[in-house]
């Protein structure tokens, strides 16, 4: 069996980043590096972004054309589409699988969407549990700033509020669930990427 990795934290963490750097950090050591996210490109990934993301006519937030709970199952279908068809056959072929967002970002996200938490764990209870999840974490005011630089603005990444109860949410599920590891996402990016390599090195005996 590889190694189930994933990256978490608030729009602007700078995940993809240490997600590239870890990637290649496992390449040069010879394994075998898978590297997604979520949403996924696949069609429901798709779907996701023209509905829910990009804040077109179809959009969640000035529409409300799409209800919360809606949203948590179309981010869960594409969810269980991931893990059945690249996480779990990737695993089973002895690969390290890196995941920029995972089913924790379901719960950030959708709890701070007003929905129950427990209802989201039940509804994701098919998503393979990770060895490993990092959550970079950072002011959301520096967050926001990352995002300003970038060209395409999500409707999400948009709303401030949001993006903080959204923070409190990491923080909280990583005190209930011992898999998420916290690493300090204000740091330069050389820093954080040598937190995040140690966290491996440590917990999953990767060197
Ligand atoms: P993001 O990682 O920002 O994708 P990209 O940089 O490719 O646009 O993800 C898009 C948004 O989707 C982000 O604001 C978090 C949100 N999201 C959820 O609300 N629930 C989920 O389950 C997932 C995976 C993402």
């Amino acid at each position: 069996m590889g190694k189930f990795i994933v990256f978490e934290g608030i729009d602007g963490a700078g995940k993809s980043t240490q997600v590239k750097l870890l990637g290649k950090w496992l390449s040069e050591r010879g394994y075998e590096v898978v590297l997604t996210k979520e949403p996924t490109d696949t069609a429901f990934g798709k779907l996701i972004r023209r509905l829910v993301l990009t804040g077109g006519r179809e959009g969640i937030i000035d529409g409300a054309r799409i209800s919360p709970e809606a949203e948590a199952l179309l981010f869960a279908a594409d969810r269980a589409e991931h893990v059945h068809k690249l996480i779990k056959p990737s695993l089973e072929a002895g690969k390290v699988v890196i995941s920029d967002r995972y089913f924790y970002s379901s719960l950030a996200y959708q709890w701070a969407r007003g929905l129950d938490l427990e209802w989201l764990i039940d509804l994701n209870r098919f998503a393979l549990k990770p060895d490993l999840v990092i959550l970079l974490d950072l002011p959301v005011e520096e967050g926001m700033k990352r995002i300003n630089r970038r060209s395409l603005k999500t409707e999400f990444d948009k709303i401030i509020e949001l993006q903080k109860k959204v923070r409190e949410n990491y923080l909280k599920l990583a005190k209930r669930f011992p898999e998420i590891k916290t690493v300090n996402g204000l740091a330069d990016v050389e820093a954080i990427h040598r937190d995040v390599v140690a966290l491996v090195e440590r917990e999953l005996g990767i060197k």
